[in-house]
């Protein structure tokens, strides 16, 4: 299997094609619950349509397959002597090789299993070396990181936040001037916003990182899944991604880096597998990638991740590359043409962003938004802002925006309908009531069935108690 990287995708999508041009676009890969119906608060029933893949995306039809398959498989890692338990060991370790082989890992390079990208860059801040005088290594990351990306340097106290420029030239310029006052030991960037997609060149952060001395993770979280990606021939130092953004929503994640680092670094969980010897006066604690995964492993999570990224890498990335182009662009240019309507940008000289389009509608909560094209044309949007709160802030966002998310499994179609309701909300405003409930936009008395014998009867009710407030986290809170 290659990286798909290694094949770099310069493919253009030129011009903005309008909505009529993709409205027959097909999804490029299946995804399970593509048919799914969802209920609309006027009685009927619609196909779901998933334009919330930057947050979770659905499972790959064949990363499904696999599941099923291995789970007859299914015992326990690295701790039995019984046959399955041997293959469940051979099946973890395989999926291993594939997951680091996928985003291009050097022979020397280590794939540690986790959960997420934030369980991959907490472990990660684990790791920077401390400075000589005991003090913790220096990283320098911008305030235009997902929190993933933020808060595990801020705690572990070496952190410096600096504001991104309007362009990318100025932002650059920005990284190169703070690493020539301090000797930092990471530069931590993400390879695509999570609120508009767009990235900094990786290429010209990793020259300018590694002439002051700095090595560099990229937050892979929105770049991993939406176009190829490759440590070997990027230089950069450590890559973070989850599966379940890389329809693989098993549990699994990866941090895939150098090998000095992570051996010496502090082990992230103590416990069982992690350690060679225990006594009770001290413990000895094995390399990486052990190190960092104590605890009986994912197996199922990294099988599911690895079929996930064989089935992107077989892709021919031009594909890859122009389905998602050409669905955004058209995103874009549909969002853009409704009055009121505006999509945020980071960066105006930004090239070639990943499909994730975050826009406001002027005078409108996105809340009330978000929820409008739930109830009344089941479309799936995110709503808030997006876990990058200082970002959002100095955009001017403080009340969040909504964001919409293209993958393998989008169809023009699902483009083509959420530009359409947005222009009628705009035009002719919600045809039911809506209401804030503990912070959240809900339908008023909502009609709406959950899905009869899922056992969530009482989910709406349960969401109107203030439960899903915290815990799925709507409104400009999260
Ligand atoms: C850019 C980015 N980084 C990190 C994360 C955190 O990912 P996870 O929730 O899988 O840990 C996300 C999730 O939205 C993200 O978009």
């Amino acid at each position: 299997m290659t990286a798909l990287a290694d094949v770099s995708c310069p493919t253009e999508v030129s011009g903005a094609p309008d909505l009529a041009a993709v409205a027959d676009a097909p999804a490029l890969l299946l995804v399970v619950g593509a048919d799914t119906l969802v209920p609309l608060v006027d009685g009927r029933s619609v196909p779901y349509a998933n334009l919330d893949v930057a947050a979770s995306a659905p499972a790959l039809r064949s990363v499904a397959d696999r599941v099923t398959e291995v789970l007859p498989l299914y015992a326990s890692v690295h701790r039995g002597a019984g046959y399955l338990s041997q293959v469940s060991t051979a099946l973890y370790e395989a999926s291993r090789r594939t997951i680091g082989a996928f985003v291009g890992a050097r022979e020397d390079d280590v794939t540690v299993v986790t959960r997420n990208t934030t369980d991959s860059l907490n472990l990660l801040a684990g790791c920077v070396p401390a400075n000589a005088d005991g003090t913790p290594g220096r990283v320098l990351v911008l305030d235009v990181e997902h929190h993933a990306n933020l808060l595990p340097w801020q705690r572990a106290g070496g952190a410096t936040v600096l504001a991104g420029g309007a362009s990318v030239a100025e932002t650059l310029s920005g990284l190169r001037t703070e690493l020539a006052r301090f000797p930092y030991a990471l530069v931590a960037v993400t390879g695509a916003s999570n609120v508009t997609g767009e990235s900094l060149p990786v290429a010209d952060v990793v020259r300018i990182a590694h002439d002051a001395g700095a090595r560099v993770v990229l937050d892979g979280a929105q770049l991993v899944p939406h176009r190829g990606f490759s440590l070997a021939a990027s230089d950069v130092d450590y890559v973070a991604f989850s599966g379940h953004k890389t329809y693989a929503p098993f549990g699994a994640g990866a941090l895939v880096g150098r090998r000095d680092w992570l051996d010496a670094g502090t082990p992230y969980l103590a416990g069982g597998g992690a350690v060679r010897q225990v006594a009770v006066t001290g413990t000895q604690w094995q390399t990486a990638p052990a190190r960092h995964e104590a605890g009986s492993p994912n197996v199922v999570g990294a099988a599911a991740l690895a079929a996930a990224c064989d089935a992107l890498a077989a892709l021919d990335p031009a594909d890859l590359h122009v389905h998602e182009a050409t669905l955004r662009a058209a995103l874009v240019a549909g969002l853009e043409a409704v009055p009121g309507v505006r999509v945020v940008r980071v960066w105006e000289d930004a090239v070639d962003p990943v499909g994730v389009v975050t826009f406001s509608v002027d005078g409108h909560d996105p809340g009330l938004v978000a929820a409008y094209l739930s109830a009344e044309h089941g479309i799936g949007v995110r709503d808030g802002r997006f876990c990058a709160h200082p970002l959002l802030a100095r955009l001017g966002y403080d009340a969040g925006a909504i964001r919409a998310s293209v993958g393998v499994g989008t169809t023009g179609a699902d483009v083509v309908r959420l530009v359409e309701a947005v222009r009628s909300y705009v035009e002719q405003g919600p045809a039911t009531r809506y209401e804030v409930v503990d912070g959240c936009w809900a339908v008023a008395d909502d009609p709406r069935p959950v899905p009869v014998g899922s056992g969530l009867e009482g989910l709406f009710a349960t969401a109107a108690a203030g439960f899903l407030a915290d815990a799925a986290g709507c409104g400009p809170a999260v």
